[in-house]
Protein backbone atom coordinates (compact mmCIF):
# COMPACT_ATOMS: atom_id res chain seq x y z
CA UNK A 1 0.00 0.00 0.00
CA UNK A 2 1.85 3.12 -1.08
CA UNK A 3 0.14 5.85 0.95
CA UNK A 4 2.63 7.56 3.26
CA UNK A 5 1.21 8.27 7.06
CA UNK A 6 3.22 11.56 7.32
CA UNK A 7 4.00 14.00 4.58
CA UNK A 8 5.23 16.94 5.94
CA UNK A 9 5.52 19.16 2.71
CA UNK A 10 9.11 19.98 1.88
CA UNK A 11 10.32 23.77 0.77
CA UNK A 12 12.30 21.68 -2.19
CA UNK A 13 8.47 19.69 -2.72
CA UNK A 14 7.80 23.45 -3.88
CA UNK A 15 7.68 24.47 -7.44
CA UNK A 16 6.53 28.38 -7.32
CA UNK A 17 4.16 29.48 -9.65
CA UNK A 18 6.48 31.21 -11.82
CA UNK A 19 8.31 28.39 -12.19
CA UNK A 20 5.66 26.36 -13.27
CA UNK A 21 3.97 28.39 -15.25
CA UNK A 22 7.20 29.62 -16.88
CA UNK A 23 7.62 25.54 -17.86
CA UNK A 24 4.35 25.56 -18.86
CA UNK A 25 5.31 28.46 -21.24
CA UNK A 26 8.25 26.07 -22.38
CA UNK A 27 6.96 23.10 -23.11
CA UNK A 28 4.32 25.30 -25.24
CA UNK A 29 7.06 26.78 -26.84
CA UNK A 30 8.81 23.82 -27.53
CA UNK A 31 5.70 22.14 -28.97
CA UNK A 32 5.01 19.46 -26.54
CA UNK A 33 1.52 20.72 -26.01
CA UNK A 34 1.09 20.57 -29.69
CA UNK A 35 -1.24 17.72 -29.41
CA UNK A 36 -3.98 19.34 -27.41
CA UNK A 37 -3.53 22.44 -29.76
CA UNK A 38 -4.72 20.18 -32.89
CA UNK A 39 -7.37 18.78 -30.72
CA UNK A 40 -9.01 22.23 -30.78
CA UNK A 41 -8.04 23.24 -26.94
CA UNK A 42 -9.22 27.21 -26.82
CA UNK A 43 -6.41 28.68 -25.06
CA UNK A 44 -8.77 30.24 -22.64
CA UNK A 45 -9.12 27.08 -20.90
CA UNK A 46 -5.90 26.42 -19.50
CA UNK A 47 -4.82 26.29 -15.82
CA UNK A 48 -4.27 30.13 -14.29
CA UNK A 49 -7.07 31.29 -17.05
CA UNK A 50 -9.33 32.83 -14.72
CA UNK A 51 -13.48 32.24 -14.66
CA UNK A 52 -15.88 34.20 -15.75
CA UNK A 53 -18.73 35.31 -13.41
CA UNK A 54 -17.87 33.50 -10.59
CA UNK A 55 -19.91 33.91 -7.27
CA UNK A 56 -18.73 34.31 -3.90
CA UNK A 57 -21.06 31.83 -1.49
CA UNK A 58 -21.84 31.65 1.97
CA UNK A 59 -19.13 28.98 2.20
CA UNK A 60 -16.05 30.98 3.44
CA UNK A 61 -14.22 30.25 6.36
CA UNK A 62 -12.10 31.73 9.08
CA UNK A 63 -9.15 29.87 8.91
CA UNK A 64 -6.31 31.54 6.31
CA UNK A 65 -6.09 29.85 2.47
CA UNK A 66 -3.57 27.51 2.04
CA UNK A 67 -1.22 29.09 -0.41
CA UNK A 68 -1.94 28.70 -4.29
CA UNK A 69 1.60 26.99 -4.90
CA UNK A 70 1.06 24.48 -2.23
CA UNK A 71 -2.88 23.61 -3.41
CA UNK A 72 -1.21 23.18 -7.09
CA UNK A 73 2.20 21.72 -6.08
CA UNK A 74 1.40 19.05 -3.11
CA UNK A 75 -1.10 16.58 -4.77
CA UNK A 76 -2.22 13.09 -4.66
CA UNK A 77 -3.28 12.10 -8.07
CA UNK A 78 -1.53 8.38 -8.60
CA UNK A 79 -2.30 8.36 -12.52
CA UNK A 80 0.29 10.86 -12.65
CA UNK A 81 2.92 9.44 -10.35
CA UNK A 82 3.00 8.55 -6.36
CA UNK A 83 5.05 11.38 -5.44
CA UNK A 84 3.50 14.59 -3.70
CA UNK A 85 5.32 16.59 -6.75
CA UNK A 86 4.65 13.77 -9.70
CA UNK A 87 0.88 15.47 -10.34
CA UNK A 88 2.70 19.08 -11.14
CA UNK A 89 5.48 17.44 -12.67
CA UNK A 90 3.81 15.36 -15.09
CA UNK A 91 0.12 16.64 -15.52
CA UNK A 92 1.13 18.61 -18.69
CA UNK A 93 -0.16 15.62 -20.42
CA UNK A 94 -3.47 15.38 -20.05
CA UNK A 95 -5.66 16.56 -22.62
CA UNK A 96 -8.99 18.41 -21.27
CA UNK A 97 -10.28 19.43 -24.42
CA UNK A 98 -12.47 18.09 -25.83
CA UNK A 99 -13.68 16.32 -22.87
CA UNK A 100 -17.41 14.58 -22.20
CA UNK A 101 -18.70 12.90 -18.88
CA UNK A 102 -21.28 10.49 -19.65
CA UNK A 103 -24.34 10.19 -17.37
CA UNK A 104 -25.94 6.63 -16.93
CA UNK A 105 -27.88 4.07 -15.21
CA UNK A 106 -30.55 3.95 -13.51
CA UNK A 107 -31.87 7.98 -14.53
CA UNK A 108 -34.72 8.63 -16.27
CA UNK A 109 -32.52 11.31 -18.09
CA UNK A 110 -29.02 9.77 -19.23
CA UNK A 111 -26.72 11.94 -21.37
CA UNK A 112 -23.52 12.83 -22.74
CA UNK A 113 -22.58 16.29 -21.08
CA UNK A 114 -19.77 18.44 -23.02
CA UNK A 115 -17.63 19.89 -20.38
CA UNK A 116 -18.22 23.53 -21.76
CA UNK A 117 -21.98 22.52 -21.41
CA UNK A 118 -21.02 21.61 -18.09
CA UNK A 119 -19.54 24.85 -17.42
CA UNK A 120 -23.18 26.44 -18.24
CA UNK A 121 -24.73 23.62 -16.07
CA UNK A 122 -25.23 26.09 -13.13
CA UNK A 123 -23.86 29.73 -11.95
CA UNK A 124 -20.27 28.42 -10.83
CA UNK A 125 -19.13 29.41 -7.31
CA UNK A 126 -16.59 29.96 -4.94
CA UNK A 127 -16.31 27.33 -2.06
CA UNK A 128 -13.56 27.70 0.58
CA UNK A 129 -13.49 24.47 2.15
CA UNK A 130 -11.08 22.52 4.51
CA UNK A 131 -9.72 19.28 3.13
CA UNK A 132 -8.23 16.59 5.13
CA UNK A 133 -6.02 13.94 3.52
CA UNK A 134 -6.02 10.40 4.97
CA UNK A 135 -2.30 10.86 5.10
CA UNK A 136 -2.70 13.39 7.66
CA UNK A 137 -2.75 16.78 6.26
CA UNK A 138 -5.10 18.85 5.35
CA UNK A 139 -5.34 22.53 3.52
CA UNK A 140 -7.77 25.04 3.04
CA UNK A 141 -8.98 25.41 -0.94
CA UNK A 142 -11.44 27.90 -2.44
CA UNK A 143 -12.36 25.79 -4.99
CA UNK A 144 -14.53 27.29 -8.18
CA UNK A 145 -17.57 24.47 -9.06
CA UNK A 146 -21.15 24.16 -8.43
CA UNK A 147 -23.67 21.45 -6.11
CA UNK A 148 -23.09 18.26 -7.61
CA UNK A 149 -27.01 18.18 -7.24
CA UNK A 150 -27.72 20.37 -9.24
CA UNK A 151 -26.50 17.72 -12.23
CA UNK A 152 -28.40 15.25 -10.07
CA UNK A 153 -31.59 16.54 -10.40
CA UNK A 154 -31.56 17.22 -14.18
CA UNK A 155 -30.11 13.51 -14.37
CA UNK A 156 -33.62 12.43 -12.79
CA UNK A 157 -32.80 9.41 -11.16
CA UNK A 158 -35.29 6.54 -10.70
CA UNK A 159 -36.05 4.46 -7.38
CA UNK A 160 -33.70 2.32 -8.02
CA UNK A 161 -30.52 4.92 -8.00
CA UNK A 162 -29.05 4.49 -4.09
CA UNK A 163 -25.57 5.22 -5.24
CA UNK A 164 -23.47 7.00 -7.41
CA UNK A 165 -20.04 5.79 -9.18
CA UNK A 166 -17.73 8.27 -10.33
CA UNK A 167 -15.21 7.24 -12.98
CA UNK A 168 -11.54 9.24 -13.50
CA UNK A 169 -10.11 9.07 -17.13
CA UNK A 170 -8.32 5.81 -18.18
CA UNK A 171 -5.87 6.51 -20.82
CA UNK A 172 -2.36 5.30 -19.98
CA UNK A 173 -0.98 7.73 -23.03
CA UNK A 174 -1.86 11.01 -21.65
CA UNK A 175 -1.56 9.72 -17.79
CA UNK A 176 1.82 7.71 -17.37
CA UNK A 177 0.94 6.66 -13.58
CA UNK A 178 -1.84 3.84 -15.28
CA UNK A 179 1.53 2.03 -17.07
CA UNK A 180 2.24 0.84 -13.58
CA UNK A 181 -0.33 -1.21 -11.52
CA UNK A 182 -0.34 0.90 -7.71
CA UNK A 183 -4.54 0.79 -8.34
CA UNK A 184 -6.36 -0.92 -10.49
CA UNK A 185 -7.19 1.79 -13.08
CA UNK A 186 -9.60 3.73 -13.47
CA UNK A 187 -9.77 5.62 -10.20
CA UNK A 188 -13.52 4.82 -9.01
CA UNK A 189 -15.44 6.55 -6.23
CA UNK A 190 -18.96 6.18 -5.02
CA UNK A 191 -21.45 8.01 -2.54
CA UNK A 192 -24.89 7.00 -1.61
CA UNK A 193 -27.45 9.07 -3.73
CA UNK A 194 -28.76 11.34 -0.45
CA UNK A 195 -24.55 12.03 0.08
CA UNK A 196 -24.29 13.09 -2.96
CA UNK A 197 -27.32 15.48 -3.17
CA UNK A 198 -26.01 16.92 -0.01
CA UNK A 199 -25.68 21.03 -1.04
CA UNK A 200 -21.82 20.62 0.67
CA UNK A 201 -20.65 18.14 -2.60
CA UNK A 202 -19.73 20.12 -5.39
CA UNK A 203 -18.13 19.60 -8.91
CA UNK A 204 -15.04 21.76 -9.06
CA UNK A 205 -14.02 23.51 -12.09
CA UNK A 206 -11.58 25.55 -10.80
CA UNK A 207 -9.88 27.32 -7.54
CA UNK A 208 -8.41 30.46 -6.58
CA UNK A 209 -10.63 31.81 -9.13
CA UNK A 210 -9.25 30.28 -12.15
CA UNK A 211 -9.28 27.16 -14.49
CA UNK A 212 -8.67 23.83 -12.70
CA UNK A 213 -4.90 23.50 -12.97
CA UNK A 214 -4.54 19.35 -14.59
CA UNK A 215 -2.75 18.20 -11.45
CA UNK A 216 -6.11 18.83 -9.52
CA UNK A 217 -8.30 16.94 -11.66
CA UNK A 218 -9.22 19.18 -14.55
CA UNK A 219 -11.25 19.48 -15.94
CA UNK A 220 -13.62 18.49 -13.33
CA UNK A 221 -13.54 16.58 -10.32
CA UNK A 222 -15.65 15.49 -7.09
CA UNK A 223 -15.37 17.57 -3.77
CA UNK A 224 -16.65 16.09 -0.75
CA UNK A 225 -15.02 17.83 2.70
CA UNK A 226 -16.36 16.08 4.75
CA UNK A 227 -14.72 12.53 3.79
CA UNK A 228 -11.24 11.88 3.42
CA UNK A 229 -9.52 13.03 0.22
CA UNK A 230 -9.70 10.65 -1.86
CA UNK A 231 -13.24 10.22 -1.83
CA UNK A 232 -13.12 13.54 -4.30
CA UNK A 233 -12.45 12.01 -7.30
CA UNK A 234 -10.27 13.92 -10.00
CA UNK A 235 -10.77 14.07 -14.12
CA UNK A 236 -13.67 12.39 -14.36
CA UNK A 237 -15.53 11.38 -17.45
CA UNK A 238 -18.58 9.23 -15.86
CA UNK A 239 -20.93 9.38 -13.31
CA UNK A 240 -23.32 5.96 -12.75
CA UNK A 241 -26.67 5.69 -10.75
CA UNK A 242 -26.75 2.47 -9.30
CA UNK A 243 -28.54 0.16 -7.05
CA UNK A 244 -25.71 -1.40 -4.85
CA UNK A 245 -22.73 0.22 -3.92
CA UNK A 246 -19.97 0.69 -5.73
CA UNK A 247 -16.63 -0.84 -5.22
CA UNK A 248 -14.29 1.75 -5.14
CA UNK A 249 -10.72 1.79 -6.19
CA UNK A 250 -9.38 2.14 -2.95
CA UNK A 251 -11.72 -0.67 -1.45
CA UNK A 252 -10.25 -2.77 -4.19
CA UNK A 253 -6.88 -2.42 -3.27
CA UNK A 254 -6.71 -2.87 0.50
CA UNK A 255 -10.64 -2.95 2.00
CA UNK A 256 -9.39 -3.28 5.47
CA UNK A 257 -7.69 -0.03 5.14
CA UNK A 258 -10.43 2.14 3.63
CA UNK A 259 -14.04 1.94 3.98
CA UNK A 260 -16.83 2.90 1.81
CA UNK A 261 -17.92 6.06 4.07
CA UNK A 262 -14.46 7.64 4.88
CA UNK A 263 -15.87 10.47 6.47
CA UNK A 264 -13.44 12.23 8.36
CA UNK A 265 -13.19 10.77 11.92
CA UNK A 266 -10.75 11.37 15.10
CA UNK A 267 -12.38 8.58 16.60
CA UNK A 268 -11.39 6.02 14.03
CA UNK A 269 -7.91 5.25 13.58
CA UNK A 270 -6.63 4.09 10.12
CA UNK A 271 -5.03 0.64 10.63
CA UNK A 272 -1.50 1.68 10.67
CA UNK A 273 -2.04 5.34 12.34
CA UNK A 274 -3.75 7.48 14.25
CA UNK A 275 -6.30 10.07 12.50
CA UNK A 276 -6.30 12.36 15.68
CA UNK A 277 -4.38 15.22 14.15
CA UNK A 278 -3.29 17.04 11.60
CA UNK A 279 -1.11 18.98 9.64
CA UNK A 280 -2.30 21.81 8.13
CA UNK A 281 -0.20 22.44 5.16
CA UNK A 282 2.11 25.70 5.63
CA UNK A 283 1.93 24.92 9.29
CA UNK A 284 3.74 23.87 12.00
CA UNK A 285 2.29 22.53 14.76
CA UNK A 286 -0.46 19.33 14.46
CA UNK A 287 -3.77 20.61 15.21
CA UNK A 288 -7.10 18.39 16.28
CA UNK A 289 -9.09 16.93 13.50
CA UNK A 290 -12.50 17.68 13.53
CA UNK A 291 -15.42 15.30 13.25
CA UNK A 292 -16.39 14.74 9.83
CA UNK A 293 -13.72 17.97 9.10
CA UNK A 294 -15.77 20.33 11.30
CA UNK A 295 -18.98 19.85 8.59
CA UNK A 296 -20.73 18.12 11.78
CA UNK A 297 -23.48 20.58 11.94
CA UNK A 298 -24.66 20.24 8.24
CA UNK A 299 -23.79 16.10 7.68
CA UNK A 300 -24.39 14.41 10.83
CA UNK A 301 -27.54 13.47 10.24
CA UNK A 302 -26.86 11.73 7.00
CA UNK A 303 -24.72 9.12 9.51
CA UNK A 304 -27.43 9.25 12.17
CA UNK A 305 -28.01 5.41 13.91
CA UNK A 306 -24.83 4.39 12.06
CA UNK A 307 -22.22 2.30 13.60
CA UNK A 308 -19.58 4.57 12.20
CA UNK A 309 -16.80 2.03 13.48
CA UNK A 310 -18.02 -0.75 11.37
CA UNK A 311 -19.10 1.51 8.55
CA UNK A 312 -15.65 3.21 8.60
N1 LIG B 1 -8.56 11.13 -8.06
C1 LIG B 1 -7.90 10.36 -8.94
N2 LIG B 1 -8.47 10.13 -10.12
N3 LIG B 1 -6.69 9.82 -8.66
C2 LIG B 1 -6.08 10.01 -7.45
O1 LIG B 1 -4.97 9.48 -7.22
N4 LIG B 1 -6.21 11.07 -5.24
C3 LIG B 1 -7.14 11.44 -4.17
C4 LIG B 1 -8.14 12.51 -4.65
N5 LIG B 1 -8.65 12.21 -5.97
C5 LIG B 1 -6.73 10.83 -6.49
C6 LIG B 1 -8.00 11.40 -6.84
C7 LIG B 1 -6.49 11.88 -2.94
S1 LIG B 1 -5.70 10.66 -2.02
C8 LIG B 1 -6.53 13.17 -2.50
S2 LIG B 1 -5.92 13.60 -0.95
C9 LIG B 1 -7.10 14.24 -3.35
O2 LIG B 1 -7.50 13.77 -4.64
C10 LIG B 1 -6.07 15.34 -3.54
O3 LIG B 1 -6.61 16.42 -4.25
P1 LIG B 1 -5.69 17.70 -4.54
O4 LIG B 1 -4.41 17.18 -5.11
O5 LIG B 1 -6.45 18.56 -5.48
O6 LIG B 1 -5.47 18.36 -3.19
Amino acid sequence: MPLRPSCDILPSEITPPEIYRERRRFMLGMGVLAASATLGVAPDVQAGTRLAGVRSSAYTLGDEKTPYKAVTTYNNFYEFGTGKSDPADNAGSLITRPWTVTVEGEVGKPGVYDIDSLLKLAPLEERIYRMRCVEGWSMVIPWVGFPLSELIRRAAPTGKAKYVEFVSLNDPRQMPGQRSGVLDWPYVEGLRLDEAMHPLAILAVGLYGEVLPNQNGAPIRLVVPWKYGFKSAKSIVRIRFVEKQPLTAWMRAAPQEYGFYSNVNPQVDHPRWSQAKERRIGEFLKRDTLMFNGYGAQVAQLYRGMDLQRLF
